[in-house]
């Protein structure tokens, strides 16, 4: 058995049980018996994951954005962002008034038990977080604070915004109404988000009183029915544990990068080293895909944002320094994989880069690798063109300079060499005549590992990847 016949089998059979599970989310009902009037600030990934999962659970929830347009384009049943079962589940939502969406923000904070925070917190210049989105919607909560509330961050917030929140929100409330601030961090993942909302590994909860921990309890009613495991615990635990679990996720992937240079030079084979290593439990097999570098609107913002934390109250991260920088050498190596592959001479080469978003699965395209990976070839005066089957759009907006195609085909005609960033399915199934024909030299760089190799090499391809795979 090959392979690439491995791989497809492992694939087919992986999109059968999720389109299975996401067959049976359409028609089932939800379970909660604990109904609440739920307002969500912000409709991003997180926000609308959640305002979704939670109008699913049986609550009435109320979706609030700034934005007019896509408020609108929600009300229309356009869904902004691309996330697998989220539109199915909107739909069956809002047609049964569960879900709605709005602008109109102080009626849905009058009208709300209970209020999640999913603002964005982008990255200021220095790379601490930036808080002025939390701060307004604190504001606009103590402002419109008409009986107890409990209002939950899940932004991934810094430590001690929690109590933040708190302060603000108390300084414009009327002081004879009681609120509480909760922490609930989120751990869903773009491309498997509403699988992830609905089957957490874990729920965290830091509350600072019973009646909080008891009103999140029944919230996630459903889940803890299903036996998800409970962290119970104050606010800047929980702040930490989100923090936390995501540096130490990068650091995995930093890790297994180095161990796959490291590989090139012994001639060992870093997916028989990862798999070699993952098989044992306390390690563990997830997060050792060597790649050219983590990316997203996560890790690189949040580990940047957790070391400075530490900074300011003088502790050194020395292990997640160690992987932002491995990071950016990451992104260097492939890189230099290319150049060497097309003899240091970059002026006028064509290359052909097979995905744009930062991971397959998903059209989000902050912070990828291929945006910097790009930039460093643009600048070596290479022509760039590229294809990813749904990121080409929300590139365009970063790279305009580059020539986008509509195929892996119409990217690699008259290719010097061709580049695989995103560890796209259909990368994975390449018709290789086709190929060689269209390309000027049959030169591959796989920075995500998705061929095989030897079959590569038997069809005449010069073939590099990471680690000697
Ligand atoms: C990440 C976390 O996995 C989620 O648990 C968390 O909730 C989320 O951030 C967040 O804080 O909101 P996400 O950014 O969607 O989720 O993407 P991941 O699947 O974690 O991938 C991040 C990057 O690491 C991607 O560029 C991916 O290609 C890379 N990666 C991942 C590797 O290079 N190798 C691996 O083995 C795994």
């Amino acid at each position: 058995m090959n392979k690439h016949y491995f791989n497809n089998k492992q694939y087919f059979l992986r999109c059968f049980f999720k389109i299975f599970s996401l067959f049976l989310l359409l028609f089932s009902h939800s379970t909660s018996i604990y109904t609440k009037n739920i307002t969500v600030l912000g409709t991003g990934y997180v926000g609308l994951v959640l305002g979704t999962g939670l109008a699913y659970f049986g609550n009435n929830v109320t979706c609030v954005d700034v934005d007019q347009e896509k408020i609108n384009a929600l009300n229309a049943g356009k869904i902004p962002i691309f996330e697998p079962g989220l539109e199915q589940i909107i739909k069956k939502e809002t047609t049964f008034e569960k879900l709605s969406f709005t602008t109109d923000i102080t009626s849905a904070l009058q009208q709300a038990d209970v209020i999640f925070i999913a603002v964005g917190t982008p990255q200021n210049a220095d790379g601490t977080a930036n808080l002025s989105f939390i701060d307004s919607a604190a504001k606009m909560i103590g402002q419109n604070l008409n009986n107890y509330k409990i209002i939950i961050t899940k932004s991934t917030v810094p430590i001690g915004t929690g109590k933040r929140i708190k302060n603000i929100i108390a300084s414009y409330a009327n002081p004879t109404i009681n609120f509480d601030v909760v922490s609930n961090p989120e751990f869903l993942k773009e491309g498997d988000a509403v699988n992830d909302f609905l089957n957490p590994s874990r729920i965290v909860i830091g509350a600072e009183t019973e009646e909080a921990l008891n009103v999140m309890k029944e919230i996630y009613a459903p889940l803890l029915a299903k036996k998800i495991p409970l962290i119970a615990t104050d606010l800047p635990t929980a702040e930490t544990i989100k923090y936390a679990a995501n540096s130490f996720l990068a650091i995995k992937i930093s890790y297994i990068n180095e161990i796959a240079q490291l590989c090139e030079k012994t001639n060992a084979n870093i997916e028989k080293v990862a798999a070699g290593i993952g098989l044992d439990p306390r390690i563990g097999n997830q997060f050792l895909k060597p790649g050219p570098g983590f990316g997203g609107s996560c890790f690189p913002k949040d580990i940047l944002a957790l070391s400075k934390t530490a900074e300011n109250v003088n502790v050194k991260l020395s292990i997640l320094e160690a992987a932002i920088e491995a990071n950016k050498r990451q992104k260097e190596f492939i890189q230099e994989k290319i150049y060497k592959a097309l003899n240091y001479e970059l002026h006028n080469k064509k290359i052909a880069i097979l995905g744009l978003a930062f991971k397959a699965n998903t059209d989000d395209v902050r912070d990828s690798a291929a945006h910097d990976i790009i930039k460093g070839l643009l600048d070596k005066k290479a022509t760039i063109k590229a294809y990813d089957p749904i990121a080409n759009e929300n590139m365009k907006k970063e790279l305009p300079s580059i020539t986008y195609s509509k195929s892996v085909y119409e990217a690699a005609t008259g290719a010097d060499v061709l580049v695989i960033l995103t560890e796209w399915p259909e990368f994975k199934n390449l018709n290789f005549s086709i190929l060689k024909e269209k390309m000027n030299n049959t030169i591959i760089v796989d920075a995500r590992n998705i061929l095989n190799s030897k079959t590569i090499k038997q069809l005449g391809f010069e073939y590099y990847n990471i680690g000697n795979a």
